[in-house]
């Protein structure tokens, strides 16, 4: 385990005062507690979640614990195209100019269990979770303040050690399975994305960085939103181990924060937790699985995303 990063957690994060951060999916689980350790150190938080009342909710949550903490709800839903350009719209006019220091691209769902399309005729968790995102990002993109300490983060999953991109079945339409094709996969086009964001900066001499983390095994609404699906066995072993293995919404966020503020976490990185099989514990470096690694795949993939979405990446 590096040192730089030996039991690193929430009380290590430098002062976020001045700082703007939009994070995906904090109303829940690992991205709600990311706003509010951030929004303890005094980042000024967007939070868009899918409905108003639910953005509302969570600010009201953390407010009551930080009454001083600067946090504007809105709307997004990743799922919808359209929703994913109407936000942009949204924060273009309200915050023209480079606006953005910190954008975590977190919000996701998992193993839905029968293959749903989207309202753009897309997979539900390739959209959701990679074609959402990737738009987001494209749109926000010219918002980054160009600066250091200015970061993209993509959460992904320990389970992209098992994942491999299949081209001709990106959203499941040949072979649906739940968890370890379409979930994975997108998972794993999250990290691919990761990658080539960084590379694409790194080329065009940006101060931007592009980091990615996954959060272990985590228990928030993550396993009870999509799941319930998949062999009574796996599920009863899971349930039995989870205690053991698992770590509660606020060490899982620890990955996260750690590649979003940490000074020492590095562009291009990828960052999860240091315990038995990367399932609980303190943020560490940790390796980019093998079906990650190839650039060729990350281009095809990006090239595939601009396609679907309509929207050219201006990097
Ligand atoms: N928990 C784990 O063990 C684990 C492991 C590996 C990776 N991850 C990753 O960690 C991230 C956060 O998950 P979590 O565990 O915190 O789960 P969670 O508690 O279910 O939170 C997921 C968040 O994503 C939002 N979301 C879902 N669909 C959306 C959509 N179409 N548009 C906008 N937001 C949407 C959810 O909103 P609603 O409340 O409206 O549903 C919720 O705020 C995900 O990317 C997940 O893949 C988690």
């Amino acid at each position: 385990m590096s040192q730089q990063t030996r039991s690193w957690n929430a009380a290590c994060i430098p002062p976020q005062t001045g700082r703007r951060v939009v994070i995906t999916g904090a109303n829940s689980g690992i991205g709600f507690e990311t706003a509010r350790e951030l929004a303890r150190k005094g980042a000024e938080i967007i939070l868009p979640a899918r409905s108003m009342a639910k953005a509302k909710d969570a600010i009201d949550q953390i407010r009551t614990e930080i009454p001083s903490a600067i946090l504007t709800p809105s709307v997004l839903d990743l799922a919808s195209q359209a929703s994913v350009r109407e936000f942009a719209g949204w924060f273009s006019r309200e915050y023209p100019g480079p606006s953005i220091d910190l954008l975590i691209n977190n919000a996701g769902v998992m193993a839905i269990p029968g293959r749903e399309l989207t309202v753009d005729g897309f997979e539900r968790q390739f959209a959701t979770n990679f074609l959402g995102p990737f738009a987001l990002t494209a749109l926000l993109n010219p918002h980054l303040r160009q600066r250091e300490g200015s970061r993209i983060v993509i959460v992904s999953s320990s389970v992209t050690k098992w994942a491999k991109m299949d081209f001709g079945n990106l959203q499941g339409e040949r072979r649906y399975r739940p968890m370890m094709q379409a979930y994975s996969q997108s998972k794993l086009a999250d990290l691919l994305f990761a990658l080539e964001l960084h590379r694409r900066l790194t080329i065009c001499g940006s101060p931007v960085s592009a980091t990615s983390a996954h959060p272990g095994y985590a228990i928030t609404n993550l396993q009870t939103s999509g799941p319930g699906s998949g062999p009574s066995v796996l599920r009863m072993a899971s349930s039995i181990l989870r205690p053991f293995l698992s770590q509660d919404a606020a060490r899982g966020a620890l990955p996260t924060l750690f590649a979003a503020v940490a000074p020492q976490a590095i562009s291009g990185n990828y960052y999860g937790p240091d315990g038995f099989f990367e399932l609980k514990g303190y943020p560490k470096t940790v390796p980019i699985p093998t079906a990650a690694q190839d650039p060729r795949d990350a281009q095809r993939l990006w090239n595939e995303a601009e396609r679907l979405t309509g929207i050219t990446f201006q990097i």
